[in-house]
């Protein structure tokens, strides 16, 4: 019964809404009441209690008082009788003191309050009865509280309210009956609560909600069910609630949102975390247009759909606290996210290689599916991992070499930074995940690795391995991840990797390799990533990928590569990345690309290519989504450069450049990153077709002239030079005297003049947004 949390402050419970009202009423009253009173003014008090006479409070607090004080002064405002031993307040309790506006009956054993109990308080604004014993809301319980903004009545037993009982509580803001028993909510049982904002229904027992439980609310904004016991979401009782901008449905036991079942037209915020949602309907929140906030988190989803239409304000949906399996099923979401531009809060629960990873990070050619094989056994380590079987070892005695740690549970095992200077024998077989980074190995002999052959994971980071003998991981039949990354490796034998059918992921970064290890990977069938970037590779010969069929990423960014062979890719036709950024290319390899027509991530920044020819990308034009041309001193690029690239791509990065021009982009329909950024573009009539372009499209572009000099610094968008060149004439206005650093974009906000409103407003908006890259640039450049 007792309450921790009431009872503490005089205004307990004000203080947490206080935004409602609290200075509104009380501070006007109590100037006015003073006005007329004498300064001196013997007042009555009753005997167990404490009055202020200036402020005009009785406060008679856990003093086991067993019916309201008759004796308390009529002028009285604020009436504390927390604690007491009330049990029932009769009809016109407080008939005594009609000024009250403050009244607080916390923890008062109050079982009862009869019809009529507060009639005669017309001023009360702010009532409390939180913490008693209260079962039933009467008719006539809460008469004449003709000015009452806030009613609490959480902690208390009600499980019925009748009809009627709110009727006359049509200034009411805040109804708080949290941490009570109610099962069900009649129609109707709101009744009168004309002014309502906020109701507050959190921690009942909630499993039914009539469909006109909530009829009459129409000012209600705020409604809290979190706590409840509801199953279902109430599809047709909410659609009633017109104004409703947050609802909460935290913590009750849905499974399922279905089809359209979020129906509301203002609804803004919507929490539906921890529940135990395992399916989401792909439309579910689709009728409720006003969403910007959706709150999915610790339930049990393991992919979600991307949202269908209807949501366009969304920007954030949080999804903590879910098993999501970050694979190709999760991709479309992923996708539609960074469309959208709706921000996922959350991380990766599997597989591996992206737990932990945080949803926002996660690139979608990176949620790719491995073969069937391959992921079945990557769920079932994931399912090992959290669910661990009963093992029949006890977990002190699981086997494990000296200077090293094993654990029985996870079957994980790390001898990290312990100084060995051999491979440590003696791993327990159940072994999954073995740890041996930043030890001393200096070379991995023949057969290292025996009697672990479920090892999944095998870190060998930092050892300082010179060489991997042949067969060195013999065995190892179930090894998906290989880390060799900062070694010393300068080359490969032919047949180091033997033994590794299932080898995944191959981590031979920061090594010491001036040649490409050809051959070394023909057999490792399953080999889907390659990582090699930081070595000192200088040159991509013929075949160098012989026997990697099935490589789907290779990763060389930060090598030397000056040349690539023609036939240097020719075997690895399912590769979709390419990674060759920070190397010393001169001309893009096109000839090396012409079999990859699965290609879609193409890296080639920070090489020195100054210039790109026509068709250079012409044989991934199906494939492409993303382009790298950034940084690299670029400074043309012919105008059919981008041929045979077209809706398919959807970033183009070509900042920091020396491009004064840029190839028409008006066949690059889909894009949706573009930066242009740090480039000495020149502002005249040849950069029409860019002008043109971005008038067409809906996106941040980060284009600045550089010249001429009068227009250095200004953005594209926003100069009229265009306006007077042969085609330009249907541009927007644009004020002369736009300020170069305007603060406020407002202040250079073009009015839309001619053609069509719609797009314009929609790319004014995207204009309002801070405009970063192009004013600092402006700064530098005057600097
Ligand atoms: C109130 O009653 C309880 C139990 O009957 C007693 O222990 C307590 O001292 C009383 N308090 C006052 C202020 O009389
Ligand atoms: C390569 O080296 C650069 C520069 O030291 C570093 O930033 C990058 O993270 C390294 N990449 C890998 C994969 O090791």
């Amino acid at each position: 019964m007792r309450s921790s949390r009431a009872g503490q402050n005089p205004l307990d419970g004000i203080e947490m809404h206080s935004q409602l009202s609290r200075d509104t009423l009380w501070v006007p009253l109590l100037g006015l009441t003073m006005l007329f009173l004498p300064v001196v003014y013997a007042a009555k008090c009753p005997q167990q209690c404490v009055c202020d006479q200036i402020q005009l409070t009785v406060t008679c607090v856990n003093k086991n008082l067993t019916e309201v004080p008759p004796t308390v002064d009529e002028i009285t405002v604020k009436l504390d009788l927390r604690g007491n031993d009330i049990q029932e307040l009769p009809t016109r309790a407080f008939r005594h003191t009609p000024y009250l506006t403050h009244l607080s009956l916390q923890r008062c054993n109050i079982r009862r309050v009869k019809e009529g109990a507060f009639r005669g308080l017309g001023r009360l604004v702010f009532l409390n009865l939180a913490s008693n014993n209260i079962d039933i809301l009467y008719q006539e319980s809460f008469d004449g509280l003709s000015s009452l903004k806030q009613l609490m009545i959480d902690r208390n037993r009600v499980e019925e309210i009748q009809p009627g009982a709110f009727s006359q509580l049509g200034f009411l803001n805040l109804l708080s009956l949290t941490h009570n028993q109610l099962v069900y909510i009649p129609n109707m049982a709101f009744q009168g609560l004309q002014n309502i904002k906020w109701l507050r229904l959190s921690h009942n027992s909630l499993n039914y909600l009539d469909i006109e439980a909530f009829a009459g609310l129409f000012t209600l904004n705020r409604l809290s069910l979190d706590h409840n016991e509801l199953q279902f979401f109430p599809t047709e009782t909410m659609t009633r609630l017109a104004e409703v901008t947050r609802l909460d449905l935290s913590y009750n036991p849905m499974t399922y949102l279905g089809e359209e079942s979020v129906s509301m037209a203002k609804l803004s915020h919507l929490f539906l975390d921890h529940m135990s949602l395992q399916d989401l309907a792909n439309t579910a929140v689709s009728k409720s247009p006003s969403l910007t906030h959706l709150d999915l988190s610790h339930n049990q989803l393991r992919v979600i759909q991307p949202f269908s239409g209807g949501t366009p304000k969304l920007a954030r949906v949080h999804l903590t606290g879910n098993p999501i399996y970050c694979n190709c099923y999760m991709r479309p979401l992923r996708e539609w996210a960074i469309r959208s531009k709706v921000k996922l809060v959350g991380t990766c629960a599997g597989p591996l290689h992206l737990s932990g990873e945080i949803l926002d990070a996660v690139h979608p050619p990176e949620l790719r599916c491995q073969s069937q094989e391959a992921m079945l056994k990557a769920e079932f380590e994931e399912a090992s991992r959290r669910a661990p079987p009963p093992t029949e070892e006890p977990e002190n005695k699981v086997k494990c070499p000296s200077n090293c740690v094993c654990e029985a549970e996870t079957h994980h095992s790390s001898c990290e930074n312990r100084g060995h200077t051999k491979v440590p024998r003696g791993f327990s077989p159940a072994t999954r995940l073995l740890d041996l980074r930043g030890n001393n190995f200096h070379y991995i002999p023949s057969n290292s690795f025996p009697g672990v052959s479920q090892v999944v994971s095998l870190h060998l980071q930092r050892c300082k391995v010179v060489e991997v003998e042949d067969g060195a991981f013999s065995g190892m039949k179930g090894l998906i991840y290989l880390y060799l990354s900062e070694n010393h490796i300068s080359s490969l034998r032919p047949e180091a990797f033997k033994g590794l059918p299932q080898l995944t992921y191959l981590h031979l970064e920061k090594n010491s390799f001036t040649i490409f290890p050809e051959g070394a990977f023909k057999l490792l069938p399953g080999l889907l990533a390659l990582h090699m970037e930081n070595n000192s590779i200088a040159k991509l010969e013929a075949n160098a990928l012989k026997g990697a069929e099935s490589l789907r990423a290779l990763y060389l960014t930060g090598n030397v590569i000056n040349h690539v062979s023609p036939k240097a890719l020719e075997q690895a036709t399912d590769l979709d990345t390419l990674h060759l950024a920070a190397n010393k290319l001169k001309d893009v390899p096109t000839e090396a690309l012409r079999n990859l027509e699965n290609m879609k991530d193409l890296r080639l920044s920070g090489n020195a290519i100054r210039w790109v020819g026509p068709n250079a990308f012409q044989p991934l034009g199906k494939s492409l989504r993303e382009l790298y041309l950034d940084n690299m001193g670029l400074e043309k690029m012919s105008q059919s450069s981008l041929a045979g690239l077209g809706p398919g791509l959807r970033s183009l990065f070509l900042e920091g450049n020396k491009l004064e021009e840029v190839p028409d982009l008006h066949p690059l329909s889909s894009l949706e990153v573009i930066n242009l950024a740090d480039n000495p573009l020149m502002c005249d009539c040849p950069l029409l077709p860019l002008r043109l372009w971005i008038e067409k499209v809906n996106l941040k572009v980060r284009a600045t002239c550089a010249n001429p000099p009068e227009l250095r610094g200004r953005r594209v968008k926003d100069v009229h030079v265009f306006k007077a060149c042969p085609g330009g004439e249907a541009l927007p206005f644009v004020p002369s005297v736009a300020p170069k650093r305007a603060k406020t974009p407002k202040a250079t906000k073009p009015k839309p003049m001619h053609l069509g409103g719609v797009k314009q407003a929609k790319m004014f908006k995207t204009k309002s947004k801070p405009r970063k890259g192009p004013k600092m640039k402006g700064g530098k450049k005057r600097a």
